[in-house]
């Protein structure tokens, strides 16, 4: 298949263990509540979204004639699988603290399967995977390339981010070339998912924190100063979001392809170390480490 930038070979590692069974702070980012459960609520994202991207690219798998691409989406298939478990296994952390994972899964599944499988057409769905997997990416970037950002964080639960974000940057272009390649949506209708995700993953992230800060038994006016500090930290110049904007927006540009922007700078940090120990969170710490 016909690449335009650097590629990156899908590699799906299984049976990782990122020690997350051990005796891991509740807030394990900084003791800070918002940036631990704005990742953790991320984390209860992926299982049931990991599954909607999955059967979005699978519904085009019969119209694959490129013998590479079916292979990227059967690695793609596999490393979303397995992403799934992990966070899966991370979430019964969450659930062991009160906060109701399950219900928020389910929630989650109704939009997804129940609304959007049903009102929307398959090549929309496609398109809402390959948005929301292009937002995966500029994350993956946003988290990993300045050195700060992830200070102060638990190994454990850094390496598990350090994995996925690696293996999102491996498959970043499958759901978009079986958008563009099979499905043939057009420009119009991946614009169109992309302005949908772009508030709907915030929207239903900020609404699971709220759950979770509830939870968490803070009074009103201390969650008022968490969430004024949380989405300044988020948004501010040279915060989490501001230095990969451009890389965000790259996705709007008529003949934009996932390799021609946002190459990653450090990921052979990650794939160098693992390939030497075999250690997720060596890799991890390497990555952390490699960082600007
Ligand atoms: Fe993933
Ligand atoms: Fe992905």
């Amino acid at each position: 298949m016909q690449q335009t930038g650097q590629q990156h070979a899908i590699v799906p590692r299984e049976k990782l263990d990122f020690g997350l069974d051990g005796d891991i702070p509740k807030y394990w980012f900084a003791g800070d509540p918002f940036k631990t459960r704005f990742f953790d609520a991320l984390s209860t994202l992926f299982p049931e979204g990991e599954k909607f991207f999955i059967v979005c690219v699978r519904d085009f798998s019969a119209g694959i004639t490129d013998p590479q691409l079916a292979q990227e989406v059967r690695d793609f298939t596999r490393q979303e699988g397995q992403h799934g478990m992990v966070h899966t296994r991370f979430n019964t952390r969450l659930e062991e603290q009160g906060i109701k994972v399950q219900r928020l899964m389910e929630r989650q599944k109704d939009v997804m399967f129940g609304v959007f499988r049903r009102l929307f057409s398959r090549r929309y769905t496609l398109a809402l995977t390959a948005a929301s997997e292009h937002m995966t990416a500029v994350m993956a970037h946003s988290f990993f390339e300045r050195r700060e950002i992830l200070q102060d964080t638990d190994p454990r639960i850094r390496a598990m981010y350090a994995w996925h974000a690696i293996e999102e940057i491996e498959h970043k272009a499958v759901a978009f070339d079986v958008m563009q390649k099979v499905a043939k949506v057009g420009y119009f209708t991946r614009i169109l998912a992309m302005l949908h995700v772009s508030w709907g993953m915030p929207l239903h992230t900020f609404i699971i924190m709220a759950h979770m800060f509830r939870v968490d038994g803070f009074s009103l006016g201390r969650r008022a100063g968490i969430w004024l500090r949380g989405l300044w930290w988020l948004y501010k110049p040279g915060g989490l979001y501001a230095p990969v904007l451009g890389h965000y927006f790259a996705y709007y540009k008529p003949g934009y392809h996932p390799w021609k922007a946002g190459q990653m700078r450090t990921y052979s940090s990650w794939t160098d170390t693992f390939e030497r120990t075999g250690d997720p969170i060596a890799a991890g710490n390497a990555l952390h480490a490699a960082g600007i």
